[in-house]
């Protein structure tokens, strides 16, 4: 194999090959993306892309190649073991109704084989498998082994592994072909459907032939993409045969870093060795985020940060650094990325940020650790109910998904509900004591929220109108952009189901029906048939909040509020995306419109 030490190297093969293959390159994008509220950060190389990829003439032509950063906090839990970060950057190219699978797959393989010099038989690939929708992929296989490929390299999977989805419930999808390394020990065998710990994913190309239609079928494009996304610092640890991507020079600079500052000998441990990775992704994250003129906050981007740094300080207390320590290893950082100018632009802004974060967050987190070793004495049961987890946020500066992690850590759980409805009842009365008085409109954006919670009951009672009583609440999470909905149920919903979801909560809202707010014990509000979470425990008195129609109560719930007192103020309702969230929970995400 090629001897590619750095970053730079990798990304001059791969752009100078593309380009070689007469694409053109486009910019690496802001991680925030400009255009696009509905996510916090650019998740893959595709992302600046999208209107091109739905048609949109691209100015630099068919045939596209770049490097982009990106942010992925879906994976923040998974981040300390082998081949997961937060923060990384992609390599990609682009076919915009140009080739099609034959070259992509072509193209990658001489890449791997020829410009990187991996041998063939270290690398096994994953193709879609088939089902009712789209057929078995036997174009790719083939291709695949016509260039080389043992047939025991190839594994077929079903949509969980091997489709890519639009991104909002219509839209160009398809199957993709994913690339895998071997990282077992001993001579390399099986595939990723055999023997999936001993093979890493470090490219995947995704063939873009349907188009997703409403009713929920799938239609042959028009005009056929192929998006790839390759990852540098998983490519990086392989050609340089790294046990983890934090043992490549990318990272590990800020793991030498810590082992100076807090004595301890990274792999030693495993424990205080996943600390070390988990504090080097996330402060050189945290570095990414504030280059971007994102500070610390409660919202968004800044919270995100916010949970990275504290998560990097706590983890830096585990293996014992004691005093100051993000500067000393965020300084690391800048000279891994003599492209990213804007880095040592905004040196001063990101060191300073970062410190007084630090500093917060240190004065109070000792405390916090001090409480929470109280209460795990104490605690009657295996539950952290949502008062006690609010206490840590609001005392302590605990994010939720701290208190989680210490939770897990000790075999706990939190009541997440709990802990939502307790921050809910927290912006309320604060809002009363700073206003003196109650309005119905809130200040700044929280009309936009308490629209958003009035919705999200209108949503559950659709649910369950639409799939059955089986479904209740498991988690929700409302900003004034939109709502993320945990519930019960154990399969995909259809295209059908999400439909009729939305015009049943449509239709209430242009009923316009009214919610009535009453107070009660929550023995009274169970005997009125209210729905809440009846592990809590709730305080003497809860809030009922009922919306009928004119012949049925259409929702009644026990919550903490905000809502709107008549559904006219909604808005229009629609569903954005709907997801597996956990094993028999599912997540909408959804917005007013
Ligand atoms: N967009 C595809 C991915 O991120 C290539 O995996």
């Amino acid at each position: 194999m090629k001897p590619v030490k750095t970053r730079q190297e990798l990304i001059k093969l791969y752009i100078d090959f593309f380009k070689s293959k007469q694409h053109k390159e486009v910019p690496n994008s802001p991680l925030i993306p400009q255009n696009d509220p509905t996510v916090l950060f650019t998740t893959a190389g595709m992302h600046p892309l999208v209107p091109y990829l739905l048609g949109q003439k691209h100015p630099l032509g068919k045939r596209l190649c770049s490097v982009q950063r990106c942010i992925r906090t879906n994976d923040i839990d998974s981040v300390g073991d082998r081949f997961h970060n937060t923060f990384f950057e992609m390599l990609g190219n682009w076919s915009l109704g140009d080739y099609f699978k034959s070259e992509s797959i072509e193209y990658s393989f001489e890449f791997l084989t020829k410009t990187l010099g991996i041998p063939p038989d270290m690398i096994a690939v994953t193709c879609f498998k088939g089902d009712k929708d789209a057929p078995i992929d036997k174009e790719a296989a083939e291709r695949w082994k016509n260039l080389g490929l043992k047939e025991d390299r190839i594994a077929f999977l079903s949509k969980e592994d091997n489709w890519w989805n639009p991104p909002g419930q219509t839209g160009p999808c398809g199957p993709d072909t994913e690339i895998f390394f071997w990282v077992g020990t001993g001579k390399p065998h099986g595939n990723p459907g055999v023997n999936p710990k001993e093979w890493a994913e470090i490219w995947n190309n995704v063939f873009m032939q349907y188009e997703k239609r409403e009713d929920g079928s799938f239609a042959e494009l028009k005009q056929k993409n192929v998006d790839t996304g390759m990852g540098i610092e998983r490519t990086l640890a392989i050609l340089n045969k790294c046990e983890s991507v934090h043992e490549t020079n990318m990272l590990f600079p800020l793991i030498q870093k810590q082992e100076h500052l807090s004595g301890k000998k990274y792999g030693n441990e495993p424990n205080e060795t996943k600390s070390m990775r988990i504090i080097a992704d996330h402060i050189r994250a945290s570095v990414m985020i504030l280059a971007e003129k994102k500070a610390p906050s409660n919202v968004e981007q800044g919270y995100v940060l916010r949970r990275l740094i504290r998560r990097a300080i706590r983890h830096a207390r585990l293996i014992g650094i004691e005093g100051k320590f993000t500067k000393a290893i965020a300084e690391e950082v800048f000279p891994l990325y003599p492209d990213y100018s804007y880095l040592e632009a905004n040196k001063a802004f990101i060191l300073t940020e970062l410190e007084k974060e630090e500093e917060r967050f240190s004065e109070v987190l000792e405390k916090g650790i001090r409480y929470f070793a109280r209460l795990k004495e104490t605690i009657q049961g295996k539950v952290i109910d949502g008062k006690t987890a609010f206490l840590l946020y609001q005392s302590f500066g605990f994010p939720i998904e701290m208190t989680q992690e210490l939770a897990r850590e000790n075999n706990l759980e939190v009541d997440i509900i709990g802990y939502e409805q307790e921050q809910a009842m927290h912006q309320e009365l604060s809002r009363t004591a700073t206003e003196g008085k109650f309005k119905s409109g809130l200040a700044d954006n929280s009309e936009a929220t308490t629209r958003l919670h009035t919705t999200a009951h209108l949503m559950l009672a659709a649910l369950r109108q639409v799939l059955g009583g089986h479904v209740e609440q498991r988690g929700s999470n409302i900003t004034a952009e939109r709502i993320r909905f945990d519930f019960s149920h154990d399969e995909k919903l259809t295209p059908k189901q999400l439909k009729e979801v939305e015009r049943i909560v449509n239709d209430n809202i242009k009923n316009n029906l009214d919610v009535k707010r009453e107070e009660m014990t929550v023995d009274e509000a169970k005997k009125t048939g209210a729905m809440g979470v009846f592990e809590h425990k709730y305080g003497e008195k809860v809030s009922v909040y009922t919306i009928c129609d004119p012949n049925n109560i259409v929702s009644r719930e026990i919550c903490a509020g905000p809502h709107v007192t008549n559904t006219k103020e909604i808005g229009r309702f629609k569903i954005q995306k709907e997801e597996a969230s956990s094993k028999g929970v599912r997540r909408i995400k959804a917005i007013l419109e």
